[in-house]
């Protein structure tokens, strides 16, 4: 990580929370300078603890220079306890889905700056993609430890208007579903055509696991570059394509459903 946070409490070590406090201690953020409060935390993070001695919920803790929000968003309304911790020189970086920065300024009136992002699961194995959007106040400093922190889990992307954080979510944040949902067509394809299920199954999932892959490690490609290479004309891709990519295709099929995430998205923000 670019720079460390000298202290920083890390409020629920739920799925993404933990992902997250993994990848700081991978990158050698020191474990002195983390408190974690999870009121129930599990066997793996009670462990992780003992391991590496962080600190786990401590009976009293100073507003730190960097409070990290992943519980449940609903439970954001009942923590009254989190508003002592944030002070006026404290970075608040929340990850609560539909939750806007006015929202959490509700919460923490003292907090010195708010940064809202949206990570995905695959930050779980280090390749998440996490959409963020700063208050305006925030300063340049700010921002990019905010950057540092959510880059330990994957690629960072800053957006301008705090409203785009619902796109984001359309797109990277419900992202993984959709790519998981394509390996299930694969191989209901692939029975349909009298492949045995299983062997369809693990096809179409090695299918996506490769290609994944292979785009991951192809950055100077772009995704059409690189299914134009594997496409040749007349050949058996193309007669596949020409489908996919027709009038009723793919493209209008995967915009309606995005933008059906990004209402149901703008809903919950309220
Ligand atoms: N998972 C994703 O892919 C994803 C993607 C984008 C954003 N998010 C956001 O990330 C946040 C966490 O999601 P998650 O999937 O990691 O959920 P999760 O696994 O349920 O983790 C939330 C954790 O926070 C704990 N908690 C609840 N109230 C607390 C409090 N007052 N103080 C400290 N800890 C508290 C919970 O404990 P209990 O279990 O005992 O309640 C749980 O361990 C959510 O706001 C979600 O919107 C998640």
């Amino acid at each position: 990580m670019e720079s460390f946070p000298a202290s920083l409490v890390l409020a629920g070590a739920g799925k993404m929370g933990g992902a997250m406090l993994r990848a700081w201690l991978d990158r050698g953020l020191p474990p002195g300078a983390i408190s974690v409060m999870d009121p129930e935390p599990s066997e793996a993070i009670a462990k992780l603890a003992t391991d590496s001695s962080f600190t786990l919920n401590p009976p009293t803790t100073t507003a730190p220079q960097v409070l990290v929000l992943a519980i449940k968003p609903q439970a954001l309304d009942e923590a009254a306890s989190l508003a002592a911790l944030a002070g006026p020189k404290t970075l608040v970086i929340s990850i609560l889905a539909g939750k806007t920065i006015a929202n959490i300024r509700a919460r923490l009136p003292d907090a010195g700056a708010i940064v809202r992002a949206m990570p995905n699961l695959p930050a779980a194995v280090g390749r998440g993609v996490a959409g963020l959007a700063a208050e305006p106040g925030a300063s340049t400093a700010q921002r990019a430890m905010a950057e540092s922190l959510m880059a330990a889990t994957g690629a960072v992307v800053f957006v301008d208007d705090e409203r785009l954080i619902d796109a984001v979510t359309a797109i990277s944040g419900s992202g993984p579903a959709y790519v998981f949902y394509l390996a299930e067509c694969l191989a209901e394809a692939g029975a349909a055509l009298g492949l045995p299920a299983e062997v369809a199954a693990r096809l179409a999932r090695a299918t996506v696991e490769g290609a994944g892959e292979l785009l991951f490690q192809s950055r100077g490609q772009t995704p059409a570059q690189l299914r134009e290479s594997v496409t040749s004309r007349g050949g058996t891709t193309a007669a596949a394509l020409e489908v996919l990519t027709g009038e009723d295709g793919l493209a209008p099929l995967i915009a309606r459903a995005a933008r059906a995430a990004l209402r149901r998205a703008e809903a919950l923000s309220g």
